[in-house]
């Protein structure tokens, strides 16, 4: 595995936590299938998954920050619509007959992206989450 939500990923909100590890293995089932090196064709339940997660993911997180007025939740809300349209630009250029070696730069870098927004702005949520 190489992605997994390591302890210095976990925000402390089980909820949280358990949706970005389903989240990281949706990554993971991608990730083996770009390392196929099969046509797109073949990623495709793996693509359309993921980009499902994530949608849902983001929608409930955005959910639980309206819900509990969370002050960030304008920022948090513009990461994660500029983040899911530019994963799907991602994907929308892989080619049919596989990912180029470019395709999985973005792929990973874009991956790094969301780690780090876990690491630091979701954090920040579930620390608000638990102080109210
Ligand atoms: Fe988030």
């Amino acid at each position: 595995m190489r992605y997994t939500l390591t302890k210095d990923l976990e925000t402390g909100n089980a909820i949280i936590d358990q949706e970005h590890r389903e989240l990281f293995q949706a990554v993971e089932r991608l990730m083996d299938a770009c390392g196929k090196g099969q046509g797109r064709s073949s990623m495709e339940p793996a693509i359309r998954f993921l980009l499902d997660y994530v949608d849902k993911h983001f929608a409930h997180e955005e959910r639980i920050q309206q819900e509990s007025r969370y002050p960030n939740l304008t920022a948090h809300k513009s990461f994660h619509t500029a983040y899911k349209k530019t994963l799907r630009d991602i994907v929308a250029q892989i080619p049919p007959s596989g990912p180029t070696v470019t395709d999985l730069g973005k792929l990973n870098s874009h991956i790094a992206a969301l780690v780090s927004h876990i690491r630091t702005e979701d954090k920040r949520l579930s620390g608000y989450l638990k102080q109210k």
